[in-house]
């Protein structure tokens, strides 16, 4: 009886002590797997069963008050509120410049810089970026600007009133990042396939999609939000910011939305698709713009791709080799195709998390 009742108790003590050690454990890494875990199945849960953002309409809206101090802002000498921008103003083919009309312009190319990144913007002005290479080799009209900003975060809201004001009759608008590489020829291809025969694109908001990601909580992230700034568990679909393509009429219903909601979002991408839920916009996914990171270097890669992050060093020698129009005869013929696609499941079929291209662009 007194041997029983002692190994009884001494089973409890193990089980209390083991309860006791799992728990500290979770205590310990709780932030970890809220971070990780628990954050992301709530974003998701909101995101694809309650689907309901209609809080972000009336929420975000300011009052007429401050407005009108916004818009008064910007009206006093263009873009007033926004200092950083190296203004060009006649950019874009110019209002009436010598008595000519608009040139069309398929494109107008926006990217962030600072003022450091001098190598960069050359490197991008000689390779993508280069307007001549796009008019003489593929007959569109593109162009390039650079927001000069102390505060890249604000990057696309003076994109939006710059393109409202000055070039209003280009189709397409692309945000970029500094660091990235446009498949320019690519990218004019997909734009005039969009374009197709209607005069104007309508609706087009394109790039790689973020869905249901959840605002980060913890204090000593770069994108820590508090509850008072987002309280709900999820963002809506936002495209990644590294570079992404509206229509003009969206860029138009951006700019609109940024003058009357409530621009203390400072994650720049997330407030665009603040913006663009409250103007009815959504979000559409092209496989081949990549996340925040690098696309593989492959020919077969190269004959479809659109964007590519984090190439700070090696643009010019990419865009020599992606350009080179040899890169189109890998992946044609019944055997080229078959070819193409076993390399793109052997470079973008791997079973951990790339963030670069997903394994379905094997499949395009
Ligand atoms: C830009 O493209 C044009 C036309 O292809 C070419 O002649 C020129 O050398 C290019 N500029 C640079 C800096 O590479
Ligand atoms: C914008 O939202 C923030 C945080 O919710 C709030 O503190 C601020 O007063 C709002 N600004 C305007 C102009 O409504
Ligand atoms: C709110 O939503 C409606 C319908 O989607 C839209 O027409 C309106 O422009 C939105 N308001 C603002 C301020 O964005």
């Amino acid at each position: 009886m007194f041997m029983n009742f002692r190994r009884i108790h001494k089973c409890q003590c193990v089980q209390l002590l083991t309860t006791g050690l799992v728990l500290c454990m979770v205590m310990v890494c709780w932030e970890e797997l809220d971070h990780h875990v628990v954050s992301h199945m709530r974003s998701y849960t909101y995101r694809y069963l309650v689907n309901s953002y209609d809080f972000l309409n009336s929420s975000f809206v300011i009052t007429t008050k401050d407005q009108k101090r916004k818009n008064g802002a910007i009206s006093v000498n263009g873009l007033g509120s926004y200092p950083y921008l190296i203004n060009h103003p006649d950019k874009c083919g110019g209002v009436g410049r010598e008595g000519k009309r608009f040139d069309e312009v398929l494109l107008l190319l926006f990217v962030k810089s600072s003022p450091e990144n001098f190598e960069r913007r050359q490197a991008i002005r000689d390779t993508w970026g280069n307007e001549s290479f796009v008019w003489s080799k593929l007959g569109d009209s593109v162009r390039l600007l650079f927001a000069l900003g102390v505060h890249p975060e604000e990057g696309h809201r003076s994109f939006f009133h710059w393109g409202y004001k000055y070039c209003s009759q280009a189709h397409f608008f692309m945000s970029a990042d500094d660091d990235i590489f446009v498949h320019m020829p690519n990218l004019v291809r997909y734009l005039r396939q969009v374009l197709g025969k209607q005069s104007r694109a309508k609706d087009l908001w394109v790039g790689h999609v973020h869905r249901g990601a959840p605002p980060v909580r913890r204090k000593d992230s770069k994108y820590h939000i508090p509850y008072e700034l987002y309280p709900w568990p999820s963002y809506p679909d936002y495209t990644a910011g590294a570079g992404y393509v509206v229509s003009g009429d969206v860029a138009a219903k951006i700019y609109h939305a940024t003058l009357v909601l409530n621009s203390s979002m400072y994650i720049d991408d997330v407030f665009m698709g603040i913006c663009a839920k409250a103007m009815g916009v959504s979000a559409q996914e092209h496989v081949f713009f990549s996340g925040e990171a690098k696309a593989p270097y492959h020919p077969c890669i190269y004959d479809q791709m659109i964007t590519s992050h984090g190439h700070a060093t090696d643009v010019r020698s990419l865009w020599r080799e992606a350009t080179d129009p040899a890169v189109y005869s890998h992946s044609r013929g019944f055997v080229g195709n078959l070819y193409c696609t076993a390399v793109k499941v052997m470079l973008l079929c791997r079973p951990y998390y790339q963030n670069t291209y997903s394994c379905m662009a094997a499949f395009t």
